[in-house]
């Protein structure tokens, strides 16, 4: 063996090495420019070819080049060795696509809110509207228009929160006990045929327990026109009824009192628990109270102008925390309102 070819063997070894030894980019540069460059010592050994006597020049030549071609093989599998490398370091140093996403909180509609816009969804599919009135109201409209008086005993159904303010000579106003208000309003502003909801909080001066809280929610439905009767009611609240919690549902009217309704009535639905057998959710009567409503007081429509012997109406007032409570199975009605999040992230 001639010392050239001793030197091209020793030469190869050491780029051999020198590349295993490669670890990033730049480092294989050096290497590149090194062993291949215009001044690499590769380049250098063929450049010096002519230099050699001729009997050595095939043989080297021939090995030379050959060392050449296999260091830029070598050259391009290291380059992409490290570029893999380097995107596997990228993945799973920073973004392993591969793993859950961190969570992303997600806001929710309260079960009030929730509740409310699928009352409305039904009341809506039955051609009501839904129109909204002041929380903070007149005596007047809350109860005087309602006929009920500043002296009336049924005053005392609602336990009002008062705001000491006067206008005109109008009466205090206060926070509204009911959405009832609102059909009054509605009617001074508004002719025959009537159909209405009225969404909205309500408030009352009361000590709270798990089935009272001094703020509430509720929608009144409202409507007037030629020829409406009681038969209307009835068929426009089990239809709601077995909307909200089943087509199974029974309905019951019972007898009850309200100033600005004639005959009033309160309404039930059969327990849907015991299913009328009498159990904790229906205080053992087999039957749940979900609304008071009635036939527009004749008064009423007379004091709106309209004529009564062509126009009936019904009215009812459904509280939305006691439909929720019952729907999805809440026992005290001050959850909903305590902004307790592991109570809020149930629905
Ligand atoms: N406003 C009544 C209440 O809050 C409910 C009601 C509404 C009753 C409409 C009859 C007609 O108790």
């Amino acid at each position: 063996m001639s010392t050239e070819t001793d030197v091209i063997s020793g030469l190869e070894a050491a780029a051999l090495r020198e590349l295993g030894a490669v670890s990033d980019a730049a480092a294989l540069e050096e290497w590149r420019v090194a062993f291949l460059g215009r001044k690499g010592r590769v380049t250098l050994l063929l450049r010096s070819l002519p230099e050699l006597p001729m009997e050595q020049r095939r043989d080297v030549g021939a090995r030379g080049n050959a060392l050449k071609r296999r260091l830029d093989e070598e050259l391009e599998l290291r380059k992409q060795a490290l570029e893999s490398r380097r995107i596997e370091e990228v993945i799973s140093d920073r973004v392993d696509v591969t793993l859950p996403g961190p969570p992303i909180p997600r806001g929710r509609l309260h079960p009030i809110t929730q509740t409310l816009r699928d009352m409305l969804g039904v009341f809506k599919g039955m051609g009501f509207h839904a129109v909204e009135g002041p929380e903070v109201e007149w005596d007047h409209y809350n109860f005087e228009a309602l006929r009920i008086p500043p002296d009336h005993p049924a005053r005392d159904m609602w336990d009002t929160i008062w705001i000491d303010y006067e206008k005109d000579g109008r009466r205090p106003m206060l926070l509204r006990t009911h959405t009832s208000p609102n059909q009054v309003r509605f009617m001074e502003q508004h002719e025959p045929p009537i159909r209405i909801v009225v969404p909205g909080r309500c408030y009352r001066f009361e000590a709270t327990d798990a089935t009272h809280e001094w703020m509430l929610t509720q929608i009144e439905g409202l409507a007037v026109d030629k020829g409406i009767s009681l038969t209307d009611l009835k068929g426009t609240l089990a239809a709601f009824a077995r909307r909200i919690f089943g087509q199974d549902r029974q309905v019951t009217f019972r007898c009850s009192y309200f100033p600005f309704v004639e005959p009033g009535m309160e309404v039930s639905i059969d327990c849907f628990i015991c299913r009328g057998e009498g159990c904790r959710t229906c205080g053992h009567v087999g039957w749940i109270e979900i609304l008071g409503a009635g036939m527009v007081h004749p008064d009423i429509l007379m004091s709106m102008g309209y004529d009564t012997d062509i126009y009936t109406g019904f009215a009812f007032g459904v509280g939305i925390e006691r439909i929720a409570m019952l729907r999805y199975g809440v026992d005290d009605i001050r959850h909903f309102y305590s902004n307790d999040l592991r109570f809020l992230r149930q629905f």
